[in-house]
């Protein structure tokens, strides 16, 4: 039982049993030794594989660990570019213009409201509902409108006068520049 059991976790020692069978008989003068080696289970060094088995048409595993390693990098950007601002500090917002004194815009694109309370103060707000994510989509009567469930914010400070939602619009960073407004 103990035999059987070793014989089937090391099938190479049958087989290396085998050639030397084979090896005695060929010594015992039916070949000579040159001819001992059987070339077609030698690879030649450039056939044999790097590690075992290994193919040529598969990455190894470090081309795999650093084609997932960028991967994830791509992924972990993609990732950090959902609804966040750090990545587009800069990017331009929208015209002084198209900002109505007394009330404000939904920048869908940018996640982000941007109000203008009173002639020449402007403020910008996450587009983002704080009750369960939904974009706001409305700026009216000093209001900005969740269309999901009805929260409305201040254009002011963004903070909620009803719905369910539980917390103010959190605050963007903007700066304006010349007839322009920027992410800070
Ligand atoms: S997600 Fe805005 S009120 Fe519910």
């Amino acid at each position: 039982m103990r035999t059987a059991v070793r014989g089937s976790w090391f099938p190479g020692r049958s087989v290396l049993r085998r050639g030397a069978r084979r090896a005695r008989a060929k010594l015992g003068g039916m070949e000579s030794p040159e001819s001992l080696e059987s070339p077609e289970t030698s690879p030649t060094p450039s056939e044999a594989p790097a590690h075992p088995g290994a193919s040529p048409r598969c990455p190894s595993r470090r081309t795999a660990l650093a084609a997932a390693g960028a991967l994830g990098a791509a992924a972990l950007v993609a990732g950090c570019s959902g609804g966040g601002s750090d990545d587009e500090s800069g990017a331009q917002l929208a015209r002084v213009s198209d900002i109505p004194v007394g009330g404000g815009k939904v920048l869908k694109d940018h996640k982000v409201v941007v109000t203008q309370p009173v002639a020449g103060e402007f403020k910008a707000f996450s587009a983002v509902c704080t009750h369960q994510g939904c974009t706001v989509t409305r700026v009216a009567n000093g209001m900005i409108e969740c269309p999901c469930h009805g929260s409305r914010f201040r254009i002011t400070d963004g903070v909620m006068t009803s719905g369910p939602a539980p917390r103010p619009l959190p605050a963007e960073e903007i700066k304006v520049t010349g007839d322009t407004i920027v992410r800070a």
